[in-house]
């Protein structure tokens, strides 16, 4: 298997992107978007919102992951603005490869100093666990979701 790189997304990358979303969301599908248009439309919107904080996983030159984060967040609960993980893949065929960690720690790098928040599906168990493994803590849950933030 070919190395592991990651690397700053660009807008030509977003045509993959969705494809790789609605595979990624198989089996958890209540969490993700219910079609590839809603998907791309989904995408579009958190590339816009901080087009910096785009990253790409890829394995010979083929997309295998990727992380959209925002270092501009405004945080309704810690009353603030902290750094945001909107969204993290990795497709099943590349799981435990260590590639979800690299893309959080290159996201991290990227949101600097101060907090960092996400909003997880409270039955996407792996998800959790993946979070906390890495220093995130559960907080607040809304609806269907549950929010983690991790202290750096
Ligand atoms: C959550 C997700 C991004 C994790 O990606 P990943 O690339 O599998 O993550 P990692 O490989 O870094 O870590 C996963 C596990 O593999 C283990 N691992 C890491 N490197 C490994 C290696 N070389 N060999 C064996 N295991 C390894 C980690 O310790 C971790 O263990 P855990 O299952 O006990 O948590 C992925 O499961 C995913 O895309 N899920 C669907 C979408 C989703 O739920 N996204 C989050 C939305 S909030």
């Amino acid at each position: 298997m070919g190395e592991i790189v990651i690397r700053r997304g660009t807008r030509k990358d977003l045509a993959k992107i969705p494809e790789i979303l609605m595979e990624s969301y198989k089996g958890i599908e209540e969490y993700g978007e219910e079609n590839i248009d809603k998907a791309r439309k989904y995408i579009e919107d958190l590339y816009e919102e901080d087009p910096e904080c785009f990253f790409v996983a890829e394995i010979d030159g083929e997309i295998v992951g990727f992380i959209f984060c925002n270092r501009f967040w405004y945080s309704k609960f810690e009353h603030s603005r902290v750094g945001a993980i909107h969204e993290i893949v990795v497709l099943p065929s590349h799981r435990h490869e260590g590639i979800g960690k690299l893309l959080i720690d290159t996201a991290i790098k990227e949101l600097g100093a101060g907090k960092v928040e996400l909003w997880v599906g409270e039955k996407n168990e792996k998800a959790i666990k993946f979070y906390e493994k890495l220093g995130f803590e559960k907080k607040e849950t809304a609806g269907k979701w549950i929010r983690m933030v991790m202290r750096k």
